[in-house]
């Protein structure tokens, strides 16, 4: 049974992300997505929020769970026994910092391995911080985000206001 985390920051959770949880569900017994903390970036949403939003935009597939983790990846994937780290990459740009996080982590643990799916052409643009960065200018975001993320964001902005 091969077991992979999609780790990411989820903040919030893209189709494009969702697009790679679907095609790693047909390659891996089970996947996990994880949401963890990426200390170079501020977020929208809580921890918690963002594993809700992930578990109600994800189409419903048992062999697909969701979890949360603030320590290092290596540490989580030690303690849950997971084979593979599941990255997706968008474009040459993604390939130098995924390149460098796949080798550290392979530097504090031998056995974490990077599987790199590459992104389909139709999400090729998306990432969490231009989707809330165009949220927040007035654009309309309806094509990148589920439903539920899209009213979590909405209901957000007004709680700011
Ligand atoms: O979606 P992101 O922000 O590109 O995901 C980056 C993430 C969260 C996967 C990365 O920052 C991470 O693994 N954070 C956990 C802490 C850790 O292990 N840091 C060392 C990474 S080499």
């Amino acid at each position: 049974m091969k077991v992979a985390i999609y780790p990411g920051s989820f903040d919030p959770i893209t189709n494009g992300h969702m697009d790679i949880v679907n095609r790693a569900s047909k390659i891996f017994d089970k996947v996990i997505v994880a949401v963890l903390i990426n200390g170079g970036k501020t977020s929208m949403f809580t921890l918690e929020e963002r594993v809700e939003l992930i578990k109600d935009s994800l189409i419903k597939n048992e062999k697909v769970v969701v979890d949360s983790f603030t320590g290092l990846l290596t540490d989580y994937i030690k303690e849950n026994n997971i084979d593979v780290i599941v990255k997706g990459l968008r474009a040459v740009s993604d390939f130098e910092s995924e390149f460098q996080m796949a080798t550290m982590n392979r530097k504090l643990n031998e056995n974490a391995e990077t599987f790199f799916l590459t992104t389909d052409m139709k999400y090729a643009h998306l990432s969490s911080s231009l989707v809330k960065e165009v949220f927040r200018l007035g654009g309309n975001i309806e094509d990148f985000v589920s439903k539920p993320v899209l009213n979590a964001m909405i209901e957000k902005e007004v709680k700011d206001e």
